[in-house]
């Protein structure tokens, strides 16, 4: 028997670091996934993993994914001799930021549990993800794994969450996210290190820090929670902006991150921030949306000239759109235009090709 699942990468859009500290942060899924496949095989009773760019990491999330599932104890299928082979395929850079690491546990934690004939909640998948990545990293604050376990944006504090109101795309229409690749990967757990060190060298000062992330999470879910975010987005922008410049404070940029923040706002972008652990990675821009005057919608008063308006509109938020890609390119690193996901982790057909 074979088994596929897949889960999705995320962006941070406020809040990372100091939601190791309990600070709320807020993070939603993206349409790049990693896909793992699982099966029985008689040869060996070990676990053997096939995979693009394989790294000692990769193989460390992977085994003790497995390890935690082997642990619920309720298997029905596997026999004593038997080995497990995976195999995975990733749409996201190791290392970039993007989640990869909470996908590919999540992921091949419903891949193994299907396999064995366990049936696991999202809320159980979600906290053995975490349990693998505090294991692997030193210390986790679950927000990668249960974004990618339900997918959707998220409002994440102290190991709960809540699904933000617009969380299909809290951007659809209303601007798009940019992603712009360093294409060199960090190291989640040497990044969470240092900042602890810095913690524990200067505690007030940078609790101060987490407090003011914190606060800026807090803004950032009332402005996405609210109708009118075409009207909110600069502030969206701005809030972008003080995060990455507290980030930078915590020392997680590096010369090219700072770079990609700097080419996107020259180009137009409302925010960009560090996504994600920094050190290397990615950042993420906004890009505005479709900007209609107040009520114009309704008052272009012809199909034709609303349908020529539109693509005006349309032509217009395209490129705004490209000139960031373009900048980033420029300033040497990868863009990537994503959209937010709606979907978590979830079983694949058995024919997909993987
Ligand atoms: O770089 P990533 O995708 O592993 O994101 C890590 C986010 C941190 O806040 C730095 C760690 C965590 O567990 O929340």
């Amino acid at each position: 028997m074979v088994i596929i699942a897949s889960a999705p990468g995320k962006v941070i859009l406020f809040g990372e670091h100091a939601v190791v500290y309990g600070k709320p942060a807020i993070a939603a899924a993206i349409t790049k996934r990693i896909y793992v496949k699982s099966r029985l095989i008689d040869s060996g009773s070990g676990i053997q993993i096939s995979s693009k760019g394989k790294t000692e990491s990769t193989i460390e999330y992977v085994k003790r994914a497995i390890e935690l599932v082997i642990g619920t104890k309720r298997m029905k299928k596997a026999k004593h001799g038997q080995g497990i082979e995976i195999t995975i395929d990733s749409e996201l850079p190791v290392g970039g930021g993007l989640g990869s690491s909470a996908a590919l546990s999540v992921a091949t934690i419903k891949s193994v549990s299907t396999l064995f004939g366990i049936d696991l909640e999202k809320e159980e998948i979600a906290r053995l993800g975490k349990e693998v990545e505090s294991k692997v990293q030193g210390a986790s604050s679950g927000i990668d794994p249960f974004v990618s376990t339900y997918g959707g944006a998220i409002y994440y504090k102290d190991g709960r969450f809540s699904k933000c109101r617009q969380q299909i795309n809290p951007f659809s229409g209303h601007g798009s996210i940019i992603i712009g690749y360093t294409g060199s990967p960090s190291s989640t757990k040497n990044m969470i290190a240092n900042v602890s060190h810095l913690r524990e060298k200067y505690p007030k000062i940078i609790d101060r820090i987490f407090d003011a992330i914190g606060d800026i999470s807090e803004r950032a879910k009332i402005i996405l929670e609210e109708d009118n975010l075409n009207e909110n987005e600069n502030e969206l922008g701005s809030l972008m902006n003080l995060n990455n410049g507290l980030l930078e404070s915590l020392g997680v940029s590096s010369f090219s991150l700072s770079n990609l923040v700097n080419a996107s706002l020259l180009a137009g972008a409302l925010g960009a921030k560090i996504t994600g652990a920094g050190g290397g990675g990615c950042i993420f821009a906004l890009s505005s949306g479709e900007d209609w005057e107040d009520g114009e919608e309704k008052e272009v008063s012809t199909a034709s000239n609303r349908s020529s308006r539109k693509s005006e509109i349309f032509e217009q938020f395209e490129t705004r759109k490209s000139k960031i890609c373009d900048a980033i390119k420029m300033a040497g690193g990868v863009p990537i235009p994503v959209e937010i996901s709606h979907d978590g982790v979830r079983l694949e057909s058995n024919s997909r090709k993987i």
